[in-house]
């Protein structure tokens, strides 16, 4: 069966639901850190970064903030822009390669303190390519009738996995957050088309070994380059790569979607170096315009990077509806993956963000907190409790 066989069946047996995108929401770390304060304790420059990769600066993690906590403000706003309450979501996804555990999921955090208590929750791992994967496994899920609403969120602390003694990785990263609501509707529209890859063969190009790598025994790892838990980045061949798949799964995704390029609104590449969004725009034929880049204010945010590009590119009134829009990722992996959604919001209700929501939410916010303290002490009552009865 080819690819266009497969995609009809797809859309032919979902036909009746589509997945909408109905709220967005975006959080970044206090701190900015400009190319100079780099320069302070790296042998690099302003000049140097900027010309080669666009970055001016990027936002880093205090002590206090985390993968998760990022997660959770940029989930909250969606939910405000979405204007339905925590209680609805049926599944949260969160995309990410600096995950606050191996487990529990991040995820699974966010859920908790949403108090999203009716969804199931998992992180997702595939780089910077993360966000769209989640997207299409959310919409999937949407249009096959197995969920209704869905937050997809692409979270990172970068800055806690660079070798910040390397200078050709650490210049490129920052942290941040990026999520979206996806709901079910019958308007037509929403996700229409995604193109998911992978080339694990390229793995050895961009990594960070994690406890259940071959490169966890000490005697191999520095052989190779390698440091447990640090980012090691083969950086022209990851360049080369970029910009072969990011024009070429944009013009798979438009061929799914029965679209042509010249179609596409705009595309919300991953941002991670202004020159290769540069050269697949050149590849694919159309206006650099119509390449969002916000590469300058926040550096390479991995996961996050899609989700935080669009909202920006929603507040700047760069989305309007029936609009096409490509997100393309790329990343470790290797992976790449392409969507369109044909924008178009169907709001649960005209009263967009009413007041009584947003209390109903609030209200539900103190309650995971009270809810998860309360569980916790009852579990170790119990187990008090049944250790004395013993
Ligand atoms: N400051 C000053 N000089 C530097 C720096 C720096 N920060 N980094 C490298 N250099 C030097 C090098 O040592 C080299 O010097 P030499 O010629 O004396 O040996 C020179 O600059 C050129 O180095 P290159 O690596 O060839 O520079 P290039 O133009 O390729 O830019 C870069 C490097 C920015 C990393 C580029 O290759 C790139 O953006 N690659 C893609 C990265 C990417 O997109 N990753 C995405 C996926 S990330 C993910 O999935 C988690």
């Amino acid at each position: 069966m080819t690819t266009s066989d497969k995609s009809a069946n797809a859309n032919a047996a979902v036909s009746a639901r589509h997945a909408h995108v109905i709220g967005w929401g975006m959080a970044v770390p206090e701190t900015a850190m400009t190319n100079d304060d780099l320069s302070a304790f790296v042998d690099t420059s302003d000049d140097w970064i900027y010309a080669r990769t666009g970055i001016k600066q990027r936002f880093i993690a205090n002590e206090g903030e985390s993968t998760a906590t990022l997660a959770y403000l940029a989930a909250q706003q969606a939910l405000e822009v979405a204007d339905i309450l925590p209680t609805d979501l049926d599944l949260v996804v969160v995309a990410t390669s600096t995950a606050e555990n191996i487990f529990p999921s991040t995820a699974s955090l966010v859920q908790d303190w949403l108090n999203a208590h009716e969804a199931g929750a998992f992180d997702l791992s595939a780089a910077c390519s993360g966000f769209v994967y989640a997207m299409n496994m959310a919409a999937d899920s949407i249009r096959a009738g197995s969920i209704d609403s869905a937050l997809v969120i692409g979270a990172e602390t970068m800055s806690r996995i660079l070798d910040w003694q390397d200078r050709s990785t650490c210049i490129l990263f920052g942290d941040g957050a990026g999520a979206v609501v996806l709901q079910a509707n019958e308007t037509p529209g929403g996700v229409l088309s995604s193109v998911l890859r992978s080339d694990g063969a390229g793995g050895d190009l961009l990594a960070i070994p994690s406890v259940g790598s071959i490169d966890a025994n000490q005697s191999r790892a520095g052989a190779n380059g390698y440091k447990l838990y640090k980012m090691y980045m083969a950086g022209g061949e990851v360049f080369k790569f970029a910009t072969r798949v990011v024009s070429e799964s944009v013009e798979q995704a438009c061929k799914l979607a029965d679209i042509n390029v010249e179609d596409i609104n705009l595309v919300i590449p991953h941002q991670a170096n202004l020159r290769i969004l540069q050269a697949a725009a050149r590849k694919l034929g159309i206006d650099s315009d119509k390449f969002m880049s916000n590469v300058e204010r926040y550096g390479n945010t991995s996961a996050a990077s899609i989700p935080i590009a669009l909202c920006e590119a929603i507040e700047e009134r760069r989305i309007q509806n029936k609009d096409h829009i490509a997100l393309v990722g790329f990343g470790g992996g290797l992976t790449w993956a392409s969507m369109v959604i044909r924008w178009g919001i169907p709001k649960p209700s005209e009263q967009h963000g009413s007041l009584l929501n947003r209390q109903r939410r609030h209200v539900q916010y103190r309650i995971a907190k009270w809810r998860s303290r309360s569980r916790r002490w009852r579990r170790r009552v119990n187990s008090r409790v049944r250790d004395l009865q013993s």
